[in-house]
């Protein structure tokens, strides 16, 4: 087959085991209309399916989330995609950990490998395509030439939409059993970390400097989606629009320090958060990523605003 220009196939660590995305994670909210209002503003692809929304990106044919009503807003699974070649490596590697397999989850017709996390998180590793990257993302820093306007006029800036998922942050009261649990049972690495207080995980086969990372809470919970766009102006409009319809409360413009993207944070109407972010460090299957453990002054923002003082707040405690 002809290879298409452009087109980079899923990148692949050879000969080692781990899992290659988030295919997707669910979280209930006691009304899925507020989800809908919110998760559509903020520019991505929602639709019903069932008695669930489905989280889409325009343009990109992968479903990053799912959405079902429940008591109170609660993050409840999160699916990982491996190569189907693994999939029997990871189950006799479960196997070898002791690590309970489990019924899917009621009302998922998915039948990958269910299991929990030392925390009670509901995980599962099936089969999928590669949805993580498979390169550095593309980032827009254009310098204008002289005699022509850089700035797009206000009235004709088109709306923010999000290109795919780039990372979930949860919460832990153990964070150091988190890198411990997701790099042994799932093959993922540590990008770089601060002490016991928050870890960043990349996955082996290519992927952002983080696909999944956890901060140090009382008790288990779900602090952020982080959704990739294109530009510095693109995180500006969206956060623009989010406050114009009435989700001023937030945290950004900033760069972070460890995976370096420029962000802004949205406060959702559960006290958690979705992030813009941009131009995020990539860490490709064939390189080996020198991290480390950085002070926390070096290891949050590197510019930005004041930070809210409920953004660690875990409102799932
Ligand atoms: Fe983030």
């Amino acid at each position: 087959m002809t290879a298409m220009q452009g087109f980079i196939g899923a990148t692949r660590r050879p000969g080692e085991l781990g899992i290659h995305s988030v295919d997707h994670f669910h979280f209930v909210v006691p009304d899925i209309a507020v989800a809908q209002s919110f998760f559509g503003e903020f520019g991505l692809d929602v639709r019903a399916k069932g008695n669930l929304l489905t989280l889409n990106t325009f343009g990109h044919p992968h479903t990053w989330g799912t959405i079902g009503e429940g008591p109170r807003k609660k993050f409840s699974h999160m699916s990982f995609g491996a190569f189907e070649d693994d999939i029997d490596g990871f189950s006799k590697h479960l196997q070898a950990l002791r690590v309970k397999r489990l019924d899917p989850p009621q009302g998922s017709d998915s039948n990958g490998l269910w299991f929990r996390d030392y925390d009670g998180n509901l995980l599962e590793i099936k089969v999928a395509e590669k949805s993580s990257p498979n390169e550095k993302t593309s980032f827009s820093q254009m310098s204008i030439a002289a005699d022509q306007r850089g700035a797009p006029f206000r009235s004709t800036m088109p709306r923010t939409r999000p290109r795919r998922l780039t990372h979930v942050l949860l919460f832990t009261p153990d964070v150091p059993r988190a890198i411990e649990f997701y790099t042994h049972v799932l093959g993922m690495r540590l990008s770089d970390y601060s002490g016991d207080k928050v870890a960043f995980l990349h996955g082996i086969h290519g992927s952002d400097h983080h696909m999944i990372a956890f901060a140090h809470s009382d008790a288990p919970g779900h602090h952020h989606f982080s959704w990739d766009v294109g530009s510095v102006d693109e995180i500006g409009a969206g956060a623009m629009h989010m406050l114009d319809k009435g989700f001023s409360k937030g945290w950004g413009l900033g760069r972070h320090v460890l995976g370096s993207n420029y962000f802004h944070y949205v406060q959702d109407p559960w006290g958690s958060f979705s992030e813009y972010a941009a131009d995020i460090d990539y860490i490709s299957a064939t390189c080996d990523w020198k991290g480390g453990d950085h002070p926390p002054e070096d290891s949050f923002y590197a510019w930005g605003p004041n930070v809210p003082e409920d953004f660690v707040h875990n409102y799932e405690a």
